[in-house]
């Protein structure tokens, strides 16, 4: 059983989710269980307030440090946790990163997502509780709800047991450095555009061989430089 805790001013979006996706699943199986812990309730502020102005000046609203470093040590074993924060400024999540996650979690059982919200937060946390710092992407978003979710997702997919079939972890994108072929079901003719006949000819070696063929010229078109990091990692 892993435990994922999110920190964040907005739990609902956190349980939205995991209420009606896949992931449910994995809750339901006992694999996963999801803790959406609000950040506001460890203000200690009579309006519960938990931003303030930057020293120094400029614009936005910063996240005070005391009711997140309240909110990481109410939970147990914290010390031993990996603490995730999401930001524009961390290193850029990709599936190389996502492998490396979903081992440590093996270990450690347990992450922390701690989600920003408006400017940033106190460096003081960062320094003193935060491990990890990812970026799930060169554009801001308003919070780290979105890339917590997005983080985990892809980290619980690796994990055995989320995925009904383990096939599909093999054949998908990213795999081999290679996006994925083209896949067709039934209708066999759909308009004009009839299913490539090599699909329907019952050969498992040349159907093999035509999908490592149109996955090699999809990536060589939309992602050279996935081709590129496939020829790097041979020499
Ligand atoms: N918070 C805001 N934008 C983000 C991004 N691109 N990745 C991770 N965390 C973020």
């Amino acid at each position: 059983m892993y435990n994922f805790y999110y920190l964040t001013l907005f739990p609902a979006i956190i349980n939205t989710y995991f209420s009606e996706s896949i992931m449910r699943r994995s809750i339901d199986n006992h694999i996963l269980q999801i803790h959406s812990i609000d950040i506001r309730d460890f203000s200690s502020n009579k309006h519960n307030r938990v931003d303030d102005y930057p020293y120094g000046g400029g614009a936005g609203m910063i996240m005070q440090a005391p009711p997140i470093i309240k909110a990481i040590e109410s939970i147990e074993n914290h010390q031993k946790t990996p603490v995730i924060f999401l930001t524009p400024s961390g290193i850029p999540f990709n599936i190389q990163e996502c492998k490396k996650l979903a081992l440590k979690l093996k270990k450690s059982k347990q992450f922390i997502f701690l989600c920003g919200h408006y400017e940033g937060i106190d460096q003081r946390v960062i320094d003193r509780y935060v491990t990890d710092e990812y970026s799930i992407g060169d554009y801001v978003l308003t919070g780290g709800e979105l890339p917590a979710l997005v983080m985990s997702d892809s980290i619980m997919r690796q994990i055995g047991g989320v995925l009904g079939n383990n096939e599909s972890l093999k054949e998908e994108s990213f795999e081999n450095n290679l996006l994925e072929y083209p896949q067709y079901t039934r209708p066999q003719m759909v308009e004009d555009m009839p299913v490539p006949d090599v699909l329907l000819s019952g050969n498992h070696a040349k159907i093999k061989e035509w999908r490592k063929k149109r996955a090699t010229e999809i990536t060589e078109m939309k992602r050279p430089d996935l081709i590129k990091l496939k020829n790097n990692l041979k020499s």
